[in-house]
């Protein structure tokens, strides 16, 4: 028995296609149910649809043996897991925005707006610069319009979101897609298993249009 955490939502969807693709079909899946454990047609693999930002901790703490969750979550989370693929999917990329206005005073702390708190301390760290954290949980964008920051780290795939706002990326931290991430012990014991499937899915994204 193999577990996989999948991220609830559209990229959830389109891994679980995939993995029917290879062989893994689940017909008792539906979006819109709010059943959260699935097996495939064989019985030999569980499906969990989890939230995407708690992959990394299903994975860590061996309820799952395998995940796929976006860069974005792993790099947030600092879990220690293997990352065993980059499937090229969910392409996006971490990136600090301010307004177009935005002038860096570096005699005070930078007011960071962010979900990525770790993400933003790191990056800042490494820079030297001095800043203080709002954390939010969503539409980040809006901090720095009502003036209760300076910038945002934040998630920026199509840039939409920032254009409406009047925003703009002042820095590229890095990019994001999805990995098929392992968690360590399951890979000592059903590695096996483990790497039958993620080359199959491997080879199922690489086919699909
Ligand atoms: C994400 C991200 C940005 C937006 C970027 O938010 O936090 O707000 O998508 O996408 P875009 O560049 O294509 O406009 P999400 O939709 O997950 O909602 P949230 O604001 O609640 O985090």
């Amino acid at each position: 028995m193999i577990k996989i955490a999948l991220p609830k939502g559209r990229l959830g969807e389109k891994v679980l296609n995939l993995l029917s693709k290879c062989g893994y079909r689940c017909d008792n899946f539906d979006k819109n149910s709010r059943k959260l454990i699935f097996s495939d047609q064989s019985g030999e693999i569980n499906y969990f649809w989890v939230k995407p930002s708690d992959v990394a901790a299903y994975v860590r703490l061996g309820a799952a043996d395998i995940g796929v969750a976006g860069k974005d979550i792993l790099e947030e989370d600092g879990a220690d897991l293997y990352e065993l693929a980059d499937l090229k999917i969910g392409k996006c990329s971490m990136c600090v925005a301010a307004p177009a206005d935005f002038k860096d005073d570096t005699s005070v702390p930078l007011r960071v707006a962010t979900k990525f708190v770790h993400t933003a301390e790191k990056y800042y760290g490494e820079a030297g610069r001095d800043i203080e954290i709002i954390k939010l949980n969503g539409s980040i964008e809006l901090a720095p319009l009502l003036k209760i920051s300076d910038v945002i780290v934040d998630i920026v795939e199509t840039g939409t979101t920032l254009k409406e706002n009047n925003l703009q990326v002042i820095d590229k931290i890095f990019e994001i897609s999805a990995r098929v991430i392992a968690n360590k012990s399951a890979c000592k014991f059903k590695g096996n298993a483990i790497i039958e499937i993620v080359e199959k899915l491997v080879k199922a994204v690489e086919n699909y249009d």
